[in-house]
């Protein structure tokens, strides 16, 4: 069984259809670049994944099952869809302290990951004067809580500094090798050609192109893949 499954996935917000017949299957173990222009519906997708949107029809799934059906979702499936819903007056370690506290988890990870995460040094501070980049961070801190087999990220890298960029390669490659799947949405291809074992290209809602990154750009970079794949000319 796949971790993750689209499945005729179709998404549509009144005369928009943002995510269109979408099939495809994520892979255990490996890192998956979820790919495609502004406005493909790559986030819609992965917010109908994480049950923070309805399908309009077909299903997307986690191990067989659809989000909202999980035992333990954060034991599951850890998340980033974006870093602005931490509670500004708070610090990291109680940010991280009330997710557990919600989803019945236990606490003790917590120094572990902020160290992980390089944030050990601004523990004391309120997360509301935290850069965007930081706050990134504490994201990928919160969406590994629960220790789970599977990670969502949606643009992980938005905001991170050239240093940051580079440790996250390595942050997500150390995931994997932990057996760990991860799928990941981002605009930074050249980087991605580094970091991705499979990749999926959207475009207008519709799959354009999904396999091991080697078959889908046979011999190009992954941008010139991109361009060709999607149409634009270069
Ligand atoms: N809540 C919403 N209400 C109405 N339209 C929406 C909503 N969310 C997304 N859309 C539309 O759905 C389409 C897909 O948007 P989506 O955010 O999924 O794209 P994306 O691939 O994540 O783009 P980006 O790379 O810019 O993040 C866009 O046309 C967008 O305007
Ligand atoms: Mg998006």
């Amino acid at each position: 069984m796949s971790s993750i499954s689209f499945q005729n996935l179709v998404k549509t917000y009144r005369d928009v259809t943002a995510v269109d017949g979408l099939t495809a299957n994520i892979e255990a173990g490996r890192i998956t670049g979820f790919l495609g222009p502004n406005g493909a519906g790559k986030s819609t997708a992965l917010r109908c994944l994480l049950g923070l949107a309805s399908a309009t029809s077909g299903e997307a799934l986690i191990e067989g099952k659809p989000y909202s059906h999980l035992d333990q979702p954060l034991k599951k499936v850890g998340a980033v869809l974006d870093s602005s819903g931490f509670n500004g007056a708070l610090t990291a370690g109680q940010n991280l302290r009330v997710i557990c506290a919600a989803a019945g988890i236990s606490t003790d990870a917590i120094p572990r990951l902020l160290k992980l995460v390089e944030l050990d040094h601004a523990t004391r501070k309120r997360t509301r004067g935290y850069s965007l980049g930081m706050k990134q961070r504490l994201s990928l801190a919160a969406a590994l809580l629960g220790d789970p087999d599977i990670l969502v990220l949606d643009e992980p890298a938005n905001g991170l500094d050239p240093i940051g960029i580079a440790w996250l390669r390595d942050f997500l490659r150390n995931l994997a090798s932990e057996g760990k799947t991860v799928l990941v949405s981002s605009h930074q291809l050249a980087e991605m050609q580094h970091t991705i074992d499979d990749v999926i290209i959207i475009n207008h809602g519709k799959l354009i192109a999904a396999g091991p990154i080697g078959e889908v750009t046979q011999g190009q970079t992954l941008e010139e893949a991109f361009m060709r794949l999607i149409g634009v000319a270069k």
